[in-house]
């Protein structure tokens, strides 16, 4: 069987998961009578001590929804380099919101304040007008980092003093919370939009939820009809969401440990440079330097039924999950230990 390490996105629900869905009340959500949606809304906006919550079909039509929220035309949203909204959204924030993206360099995914501030900028008619800043947390291509409470605080109140509204990309949020050791809500508080994806770390099959205040519950469902996020019968969908929330949140830290002893055992081969350690979540970042092939170590590993996502010429993430167990991970740095003096 496949050792898939591409992303944490390839989980299949357990049994348990399955049940839970199979038994779930249902109702049309369209018309707010799902009852299985709406206590996990709840769920959601009590967990991230947010006021209210909608539950949507992906983390990108979450991201997609709170730029609207917050930026029309000739708006500008700052955003990491590295940050998913900007790189893997298909240009979601000029499409939907025809609002500009400024970057902010960082390789970790993670800036202060300061950055905030130096891309305020003068009132002009010349200029787009800043009104949203983005936090990804944890990372993704900033190799699973979680940030510093402090430097979101930091964040948060130089983004308040401006007048910019804040949007927090959580697809990982309980990856930082667990890692953190931190209640969801310490990290989601500060923000006037959260994405939490379900179908990530927790092990759902599909599914996010926005979180937001309840005076911009009107316009967050009617932006869900509108990109055509409305569902019917979505409890078979939500149950596993109010399952995963019970089950499968502090298991996170079985990943996080696992990750760990990935990176510890690449560590050990000479051939190969792993990045961003220590790790503090689910990824494991590394690169093969010029005077290896990443190709044959991409095959070998396939050949050994191991597969990781490639996401340069010669870098490499694996990422942990529910699906992956010990033996796996044995499995996994045997293949790599047979195969590096080999490329
Ligand atoms: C940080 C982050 N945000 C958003 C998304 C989008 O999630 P989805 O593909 O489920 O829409 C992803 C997906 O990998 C992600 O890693």
């Amino acid at each position: 069987m496949l050792i898939d390490l591409f992303s944490d996105t390839v989980t299949r629900p357990t049994q348990a998961m399955l049940q839970a869905m199979l038994v779930a009340q249902v109702g049309d959500e369209q018309r707010g009578e799902d009852p299985t949606t709406l206590a996990l809304e709840q769920q959601v906006a009590q967990t991230l001590g947010q006021q209210a919550a909608t539950f949507l079909p992906s983390a990108t039509m979450a991201n997609a929804i709170a730029i609207q929220l917050f930026c029309g035309p000739g708006d500008e949203v700052l955003s990491a380099e590295n940050g998913h909204v900007l790189n893997y959204e298909a240009g979601g924030a000029a499409v939907h919101a025809r609002a500009a993206v400024r970057s902010i360099p960082t390789w970790t995914g993670i800036f202060g304040s300061n950055a905030v501030l130096a891309r305020l900028r003068q009132d002009s008619p010349h200029a787009p007008r800043p009104r949203l800043v983005v936090v990804e947390n944890t990372t993704n291509a900033g190799g699973g980092r979680p940030w510093p409470v402090e430097e979101l605080d930091s964040v948060a109140s130089a983004a308040r003093q401006h007048g910019l509204s804040l949007h927090l990309d959580g697809s990982r949020l309980f990856n930082a919370a667990v890692a953190m050791e931190l209640p969801p809500s310490r990290i989601a508080s500060p923000f006037d939009s959260v994405t939490v994806c379900l179908s990530k770390g927790l092990g759902c099959p599909v599914g996010a939820v926005l979180a937001h205040s309840q005076a911009r519950a009107g316009q967050v469902r009617r932006l869900k009809q509108l990109m055509g996020g409305a569902m019917r019968q979505s409890g078979i969908l939500a149950a596993a969401g109010v399952y995963a929330l019970q089950h499968h949140v502090d298991r996170l830290a079985e990943d996080h440990r696992r990750a760990r002893q990935l990176a510890e055992g690449l560590l050990e081969l000479p051939q190969l440079v792993v990045e961003r350690v220590p790790l503090r979540t689910n990824m494991v970042f590394f690169e093969v330097p010029d005077r290896h092939s990443p190709d044959q170590l991409e095959q070998g590993l396939a050949a050994d039924n191991v597969r990781l996502s490639r996401m340069h010429a010669r870098r490499f993430r694996a990422v942990t999950h529910l699906d992956f167990d010990d033996e796996q991970l044995e499995h996994v740095l045997r293949a790599f230990r047979r195969l590096m003096p080999q490329i």
